[in-house]
């Protein structure tokens, strides 16, 4: 019962210090440089990942990489738990000739990373730090060396899953070749954390103000999302593959938003019509989704559209047996899709600009989950700590 009271931070991210190393040594992006800062010989590091990226790149530091620096993190705001991963672009940047081994060794020293955090005080056991591992997803890579990354993985006992970028081999995640990965993920119990990197359509050729940021990382990013589990659903791949278990960053970007209107896209496409065994809305009762929205009404709004996926069983069902459905299926509710949903901070990414003690990004996201007004005590404990430690298995 105490685990329940957990607060656990699912999203949360680092650049291991062999990543950093290698960015280090790198000329062209993703990289880290060191350039002047303009007082006397001080140097500062930039990590530059995408291309044009506005103010030459964000200032980077041991909070990017210091278990320390974490912890800190974790103390300062009351986070118990941290299920880390790799920040993006991962490995999608790095040739298939690097990608294996190094993914490999970073998968070791996050299982070090985690191995070596404390203990929880109040319950020994659980571990403050847990971690997400990667895979060498990067074209030209043999599928044989992906899945012998994903045995490594899954005997790595502080790694509880793997997290994803939307490019899959460079094709999509709905890219045939990647079959024998979905079947050993889902076999392998590992959770994968679905996050975006790219950015799509930042409406640059529509305007020429300067938005920093902003457009790629708060509409760019979602959309990303969005498309790729868009992919694999209509791709089957959760018809072939039931019991894989994938977690989308941004509560699921514009998904909740805009099911319904994919639903009905696919029923009126004469190519996909047809072709899934459900209606696109159930899947998004299969999904986990991050409650990092910062807003209440978000979250109670994706809680909603999680928790009437079981109204749309049949594919082929009509509007009244859909209508007949909904009432026995009462037991789906917001409380349900409550159950798949789970808090995340971002860190080390939106610090405060103003340095203030505690982050905005972190307490509007706590806050929101306090303020939905559908949710009783038992769904906030839930989406702040209890989803976590039953999806990804957390206990020693
Ligand atoms: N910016 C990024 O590049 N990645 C994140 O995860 C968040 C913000
Ligand atoms: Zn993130």
């Amino acid at each position: 019962m105490a685990a329940r009271a957990l607060l656990v931070d699912i999203h949360t991210h680092i650049y291991p210090p062999r990543y950093a190393s290698y960015l280090r040594q790198r000329t062209s992006v993703p990289r880290i440089l060191s350039r002047p800062t303009g007082k006397g010989s001080e140097t500062e590091e930039r990590l530059v990942i995408l291309n044009d990226e506005p103010g030459g790149g964000r200032p980077v530091g041991p909070q990017y990489w210091d278990r320390g620096e974490k912890l800190r993190f974790m103390d300062k705001h009351g986070i118990d738990i941290s299920v880390i991963s790799t920040a993006n672009p991962w490995l999608d940047p790095i040739p298939a000739t690097e990608a294996v081994s190094l993914a490999e060794d970073m998968n070791t020293d996050l299982e070090e990373f985690c191995s070596g955090s404390p203990s929880l005080s109040s319950d020994e056991s659980f571990k403050r730090v847990y971690g997400l591992g990667l895979l060498p997803l990067v074209s030209g890579v043999p599928i044989q060396s992906i899945l012998d990354t994903i045995s490594q993985v899954s005997t790595l006992p502080h790694l509880k899953g793997v997290i994803m970028g939307t490019r899959g081999l460079g094709k999509g995640l709905d890219d045939e070749a990647l079959e024998p990965v979905w079947e050993a993920i889902a076999k392998a119990g590992l959770v994968i954390f679905l996050h975006p990197h790219y950015g799509v359509a930042d409406g640059r050729e529509w305007g020429e103000r300067e938005n920093g940021h902003v457009l790629p990382l708060a509409l760019g990013f979602p959309m990303e999302t969005t498309i790729a589990i868009t992919r694999l659903i209509l791709s089957g791949v959760y018809d072939r593959h039931p019991s894989l278990k994938i977690l989308l960053a941004h509560s699921g970007g514009c998904l909740p938003q805009l099911s319904s209107r994919l639903s009905s896209c696919v029923t009126h496409d004469p190519i996909v019509a047809g072709r899934l065994k459900h209606d696109v809305r159930w899947y998004l009762g299969k999904l986990w989704f991050d409650a990092v929205a910062y807003g209440p009404e978000e979250l109670e709004f994706v809680s909603a559209v999680i928790g009437r996926a079981e109204r749309y069983p049949d594919t082929h069902a009509d509007v009244s047996t859909q209508a007949a459905l909904t009432a026995d299926s009462a037991q789906w509710s917001k409380q349900e899709g409550a159950r798949r949903m789970l808090w995340g901070t971002d860190h080390p990414f939106f610090p405060p600009l103003d340095g203030n003690e505690k982050w905005k990004s972190v307490v509007e996201n706590l806050r929101a989950i306090d303020d939905v007004t559908s949710w009783t005590e038992t769904e906030r404990l839930a989406v702040r700590g209890g989803n976590a430690i039953s999806l990804f298995n957390l206990e020693t």
